[in-house]
């Protein structure tokens, strides 16, 4: 039986339509999943759309549509998008599906059932655009902390649950699972913010209407975020569990999420599942944010970069490989034209379109394109194809710490090997002399060899590019996993290679 393996993104307000930013997070979540599914695990990849709360009810209002009706309009757009950027989820989630109400609705009557809800009052000030309550003490100038815009006072009749209870629970997991938050800053940062004491946490709204009635006591609704979270579990069909995916999938691998909802996802979440008796995330890693050429995205300062239109201009492929390799996963990164362009010309176009391109012509036109045998092994070849192994073991280190770029770093440093192997050979000479015949299919052997695992390698970042390389190596570009295919020698002499046309044009700069 295959391992599972379950990664989640958050699910996206739909009062926003996509940008960069959700793009990343997702793309992350793909590369992942792609490359535990190449490993062989049964993979549940998990994306969808935050529909209910306050933010959404009033994004609605001004546009003069109900807020169903907006979501079902936004909704398209993150569908649309996903389906362009290549995104293999299993399942999307939206909050208004029944499925998920259900759920929502079963996990709040557990957590009552085990006297962790009880009704109260509440007074406090509270963020709309972050849906989120502050004390006095928590506001910065009377604005929110986070974000810095207005928040309004607020009295209502809520349902509390007993975070507070969970406090020594939260923190003794969080010492004993090293991993549960990552990377280490965020950590650090939970724990001291939990260290500081955990208070009780409003579940319940009675100040508008668009969210789930709090089961036997219809005026409330379910805070947002209580409902948000608990996707990640009714999605797995929890609780009936029908199809058995909550029992396969649960706890999950990965939430990935952005530095912005850290606290929803390490105090939040974790404490109503201790409350329910469910087991908690093995891990939640927050990535960090992304600026536009220098300066923080906003609406109003029209500067969000749309996802669509970078792909219209750039190809898919390079987009992913721009977001996966340009910024440490974890640190905050800033997105420009320039280090774009900059990549795929130099990465892309340079260094792995020119290796598939030099070393199919030359086989063509060496031996027109008949992939000869690996006959006379020099020490340059025997220290060419022992790279593989070790970067395959890097590749693998790196990836399941969430190191994008330091598993492409790596790659990358294979395609330069390849491209240096090609140099330090020197084809176009062994060609001249007939007697070198023997010597020169050896390194078009080796040559293609490497780059056939370097598509391997490459696949769960560029799946359209690795398809591509394997359908002129091996005529075929669908069996991209890794058990029975990573071992040097995988191409037979003999067969057909094809010739490549170009992978990555060149962009011209002025
Ligand atoms: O918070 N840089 O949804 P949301 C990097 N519905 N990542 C960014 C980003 C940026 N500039 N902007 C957005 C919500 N993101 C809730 C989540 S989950 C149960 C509920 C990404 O639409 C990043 O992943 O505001 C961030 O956490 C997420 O979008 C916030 O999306
Ligand atoms: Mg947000």
């Amino acid at each position: 039986m295959s391992q599972p393996f379950y990664i989640t993104t958050p699910i996206y307000y739909v009062n926003d339509v996509p940008h960069i930013g959700h793009a990343y997070t997702t793309l992350a979540c793909d590369v992942m999943a792609r490359y535990k599914r190449a490993r062989g695990h049964e993979v549940f990849f998990l994306t969808g759309t935050d529909e209910h709360g306050q933010k959404v009810e009033k994004a609605a209002q001004a546009k003069g549509e109900t807020p169903l009706e907006l979501a079902d309009r936004v909704v398209k757009r993150f569908q649309a998008l996903w389906e362009r950027l290549n995104i293999s989820h299993t399942d999307f989630i939206r909050t208004t599906q029944e499925r998920h109400k259900k759920g929502v609705r079963r996990l709040f009557e557990k957590i009552q059932a085990n006297n962790d809800i009880y009704l109260g009052a509440y007074e406090d000030w509270y963020c709309t655009p972050c849906e989120t309550f502050w004390t006095e003490t928590q506001l910065l100038d009377g604005k929110c902390p986070d974000c810095g815009r207005p928040t309004e006072k607020l009295k209502e009749e809520s349902y509390f649950f007993r975070m507070s209870k969970y406090q020594q629970a939260l923190l003794d997991h969080i010492e004993a699972n090293p991993d549960f938050i990552q990377p280490k800053t965020r950590r650090n940062e939970i724990l001291s913010f939990v260290r500081e004491g955990l208070r009780d946490l409003s579940i319940s709204r009675t100040s508008f209407s668009w969210g789930i009635p709090v089961p036997g006591d219809e005026k409330h609704v379910i805070y947002v975020w209580f409902d948000a979270l608990t996707n990640y579990i009714t999605a797995l069909g929890y609780p009936e569990d029908p199809q058995g995916h909550f029992a396969t999938f649960w706890p999950v691998d990965a939430h990935v999420i952005g530095k912005d909802i850290l606290r929803f996802h390490t105090v939040y979440w974790p404490t109503f599942l201790l409350a329910a008796g469910i087991p908690l995330p093995k891990k939640v890693f927050a990535h960090g944010w992304w600026t536009v050429e220098g300066q923080k995205m906003s609406k109003s300062l029209m500067n969000v970069v749309e996802p669509n239109m970078l792909v219209d201009k750039y190809g898919v492929d390079a987009i992913r490989y721009f977001l996966m390799r340009e910024v440490p996963f974890g640190l905050d990164g800033d997105f420009s034209h320039a280090a774009l362009v900059h990549r795929i010309n130099s990465d892309l176009a340079n260094d792995l379109g020119n290796l598939v391109s030099r070393s199919t012509a030359m086989v063509t036109k060496y031996f027109r394109g008949e992939l000869p045998a690996a006959e006379v092994q020099t020490e340059v070849d025997a220290a060419f194809s022992a790279r593989f192994p070790a970067a395959l073991r890097t590749v693998d280190a790196q990836m399941n710490e969430m190191a994008f770029n330091k598993a492409l770093q790596a790659i990358w440093e294979l395609i330069s090997a390849a491209n240096k192997y090609i140099d330090e050979t020197a084809p176009w000479t062994l060609a001249k002399d007939p007697a070198q015949s023997a010597r020169l299919g050896t390194v078009m052997y080796n040559l293609l060899e490497g780059t056939r695992l370097i598509a391997l390698l490459v696949n769960p970042f560029m799946p359209d590019t690795a398809r591509r390389i394997m359908t002129i190596l091996c005529g075929s570009g669908e069996d991209l996993t890794f058990a029975g295919n990573d071992n040097w020698g995988g191409l037979k002499p003999g067969s057909q290679i094809l010739k490549a046309e170009p992978l990555f044009p060149r962009i011209e700069t002025e």
